[in-house]
């Protein structure tokens, strides 16, 4: 519309308090409406600019990380004139591809580490399980769709991925090592024989769950015809942690990866949280303040502030009685894998 022909109009418009024929001489009529529509849309930017820089504040002051998702999602006049991203990269807030992952096993605890690393300031923790390296699906994505799913760190901080699959996958060593030759690695063990029956429990749970039957511990463990221990059992087979990681030792360096004990980090949760702070070589910033021990449940919990926070009922399940002749048939099974185990890493656990 010709801009000369809006203003004649708007001009013309009579306003209802004015008497048909103006007494004023100028401006006119139409004129005040249009010095009261541009006045009040000036105010409107001034007050939505203003208001901004204060939300922009509290957040940096006052926000943890994940908070900033939260905010992008609110504050809707903010989200028009700014794009929250570039703000977020000027304060030097990036999505950083992972400096540490760890690798696994499964059933040892890793959910409770990342947790526990998690309330460390300078680590930034992946929110879910990303099975980017076993997963081709995933893996064609390539590195850019890795990094959405990352959280924003700054450069000071690690950025930790988990995926305990990784540890037994066969693409997932030569992938990590093309993707960053010295990444830091972190392995959680727990004893073997104590891991077959999480990982049992937890899949009898769920079939029970849906009703369906499961077969006795004893009865899948143990190979009727020969009476030895059944390795057609999967989960017999990721205990044989000297197997898995031998596959990760052709690529990285014994200095890149650590071990956590996950038997000791039911226990005395912080003296092994201490050695992985050292490993990342960041300071020990988690302390008692960050954790208790809940005498009900039998592990750690974390709080920080006002919050506290126990893993899910999920986690920390007891375990079915088993009959100690397999338990002992299935100690037997790992010892020499264990002692190969020790040897390679040049560390050992107490899992005789
Ligand atoms: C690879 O990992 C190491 C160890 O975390 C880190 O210092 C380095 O910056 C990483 N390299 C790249 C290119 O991200
Ligand atoms: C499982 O069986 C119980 C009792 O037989 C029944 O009450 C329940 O609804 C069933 N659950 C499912 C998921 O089918
Ligand atoms: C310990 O855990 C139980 C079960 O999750 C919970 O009900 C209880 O409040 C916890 N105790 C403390 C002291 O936090």
């Amino acid at each position: 519309m010709d801009p000369v022909k809006l203003f004649k109009m708007l001009a013309s418009i009579k306003l209802p308090w004015q008497p048909t024929r103006s007494k004023i001489g100028w401006p006119r009529r139409g004129q005040i409406f249009l010095w009261i529509i541009f006045t009040s849309l000036l105010l409107f930017f001034c007050v939505t600019l203003t208001f901004n820089g204060h939300v922009w504040q509290m957040l940096d002051s006052n926000m943890h990380l994940s908070e900033y998702d939260d905010a992008n999602e609110g504050y809707g006049l903010r989200k028009l004139l700014e794009d929250p991203e570039a703000r977020l990269r000027q304060e030097g807030l990036e999505k950083r591809l992972p400096q540490c992952i760890i690798i696994g096993v499964r059933k040892c605890g890793t959910r409770a580490l990342l947790e526990f690393l998690n309330l460390h300031p300078n680590i930034k923790t992946a929110g879910m399980e990303m099975h980017y390296f076993n997963k081709d699906e995933n893996y064609d994505n390539g590195y850019e769709w890795y990094r959405k799913y990352m959280p924003f760190s700054t450069s000071k901080d690690i950025t930790i991925e988990k995926t305990p699959r990784y540890f037994i996958s066969e693409s997932a060593p030569e992938r990590i090592f093309k993707f960053n030759s010295s990444i830091k690695l972190i392995v959680i063990f727990r004893h073997p024989t104590t891991r077959v029956i999480s990982d049992y429990s937890q899949v009898y749970e769920n079939k029970l769950e849906r009703n369906k039957s499961v077969e006795p511990f004893e009865k899948i463990v143990i190979d009727k015809r020969t009476g030895r221990v059944n390795t057609g059992y999967k989960a017999v087979r990721i205990s044989m942690y000297y197997y898995h990681l031998t596959q990760w030792l052709l690529y990285f360096r014994r200095h890149q990866i650590h071990i956590v004990n996950g038997d000791n980090l039911i226990v005395n949760a912080l003296e092994e949280i201490k050695k992985v702070e050292t490993f990342l070589g960041l300071d020990h910033a988690i302390t008692e303040e960050n954790v208790y021990f809940n005498e009900t449940r039998g592990f750690y919990c974390m709080k920080s502030g006002n919050d506290q926070h126990c893993l899910g009922a999920q986690k920390g399940r007891k375990h079915p009685d088993i009959d100690p002749k397999v338990i002992r048939k299935l100690n037997n099974f790992y010892h020499p894998y264990n002692r190969k185990l020790f040897a390679m890493i040049g560390q050992e656990f107490d899992w005789d």
